[in-house]
């Protein structure tokens, strides 16, 4: 268990660089394997999720190579079964059903894992697969497909707009025999994304980042390979932008598309932040000195709606705000988990499954709390920023999911937030070093 002390209080001054979006990054590196020459992505942090996907890669026989801030993607013969372990350890194994089943003309894969946020069915990926040709048998535990000769194209309508589903789908299309169109599809900047760095690799790809996606299948693996830039991660982005909010100062969030986390910076603007947007990024600032405005109902949604991932770092942003507000999240069935980490640290909050209702007006005080899942632990740092005193907020490795080092960053920003080895941890390592002696 890590522990992440954060001393509130403090004003953020300065500049940021998100790093590439996790839920980019993921699918990239499962799309690796369609391509027949090498790939290399850029920029890739450091995430543990990132660090599960390359273990995963590794297992299946691929031989991706980590270059400082790139990771390397030669073209690899792969086996269809993925360990138990790295497929429960993140939801991202599930964007390896397409590729493995692709390559290897088999996949079985245990159910993918992931934050905690509710049932995280896979029934549209499997759905759209099976109609493209695919047989599939389920267990408990575990979902086996295979394939007779090429996947083939299919007019598909996905069920809802589903950012896993779409991806399974556009990677499994890129390599059928025929075109396939798929309707319904998610519109989210990373879905775009994938689609550019399969086109890269020579996949036929129209309308990625529309409900309306039509490919042209390879009726094998895609010819190409390239070198791609994953999108900056607008999720890491809004929190920052949130840290601004709470703490107040200004800070400049760079080489970013604003336009990705339009909602949440409009959600920004209204509870009384400056928000000025640019071509390559924002500059968020609010005078400390002057209340937040809450009474805020804000639903989320499927792209271009509010994200769900950022309905956490809002509720962090609206406990000290004036007035009462509510956030109701359509995505995910407990999406705010968090919320006993608030009401912890003296907000006045009450969760009900996909609901949280916000008093507002708090006096936040330090508090030892525990991150439930990645943003809602994003979102638990964030607060105590905001709260008197120095807290603690205890994560078994949620927040290190999608951040490379959510305390370094926001200490380049002026906070006083950092990971603290707990005792266990620094006498286990001594005890271990003197065994081995
Ligand atoms: C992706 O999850 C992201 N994860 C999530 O980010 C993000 O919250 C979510 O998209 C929505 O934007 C990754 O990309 C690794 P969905 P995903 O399929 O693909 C239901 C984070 O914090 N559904 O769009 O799992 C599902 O239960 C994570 O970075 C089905 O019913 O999300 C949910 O209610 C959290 N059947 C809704 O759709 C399916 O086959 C949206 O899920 C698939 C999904």
């Amino acid at each position: 268990m890590e522990r992440i002390k954060i001393t509130g209080g403090r004003v953020l001054e300065g500049r940021i660089r998100p790093a590439a979006a996790k839920n980019s990054v993921l699918p990239l590196l499962a799309a690796s394997l369609l391509c027949s020459r090498p790939c290399v992505l850029r920029g890739v942090p450091r995430l543990s999720d990132v660090d599960a996907s390359l273990a995963l890669l590794r297992a299946v026989g691929a031989g991706p190579v980590r270059r400082g801030p790139d990771i390397l993607l030669p073209p690899a013969a792969v086996c269809g079964h993925v360990p138990p372990e790295l497929a429960g350890a993140m939801r991202g194994s599930v964007f390896y059903l397409a590729p493995l089943l692709v390559r290897a003309g088999t996949v079985e894969l245990p159910l993918p894992g992931g934050c905690r946020l509710g049932p995280r069915p896979i029934d549209i990926h499997l759905a759209g697969l099976g109609a493209m040709g695919a047989e599939i048998s389920e267990s408990e535990s575990a979902v086996t497909l295979r394939r007779q000769g090429s996947l083939h194209g299919v007019d598909f309508t996905l069920r809802l707009p589903s950012v896993g589903a779409t991806l399974t789908l556009l990677m499994a299309a890129a390599c059928a025999r025929g075109e396939t169109v798929l309707r319904g599809a998610a519109c989210e900047p990373e879905i775009a994304d994938t689609a550019a760095f399969l086109r890269m690799a020579g996949a036929q790809i129209e309308g990625a980042g529309t409900p309306v996606i039509r490919v042209r299948g390879a009726a094998g693996p895609l010819p190409g390979g390239g070198v791609h830039l994953p999108l900056p991660d607008r999720i890491a982005a809004a929190t920052y932008a949130a840290a601004v909010a709470l703490a107040g100062g200004r800070i400049a969030v760079e080489h970013c598309r604003p336009g990705h986390l339009a909602p949440f910076l409009r959600f920004l603007r209204t509870a009384g932040c400056e928000i000025t947007a640019g071509p390559d990024g924002f500059t968020a600032a609010r005078d400390p000195d002057i209340p937040l405005w809450g009474g805020a109902d804000l639903c989320t949604g499927a792209w271009p709606e509010f994200a769900t991932d950022t309905a956490p770092l809002a509720a962090a942003v609206l406990l000290c705000a004036r007035g009462e507000s509510h956030i109701h999240d359509a995505l995910f069935q407990n999406r705010f988990a968090c919320a006993e980490g608030f009401a912890a640290m003296g907000a006045l909050v009450r969760a009900d499954g996909r609901d949280l209702w916000i008093g507002g007006d708090a006096q936040l005080h330090a508090a030892c709390v525990t991150a439930p899942d990645l943003r809602g632990g994003a979102a638990l740092v964030l607060a105590a920023l905001a709260a008197g005193g120095t807290g603690t907020v205890m994560d078994s490795g949620h927040i290190r999911r999608g951040y490379q080092d959510l305390p370094a960053e926001l200490t380049t920003l002026g906070a006083r937030c950092t990971y603290v080895k707990t005792m266990s941890d620094a006498t286990m390592k001594t005890a271990s070093a003197m065994q081995m002696r």
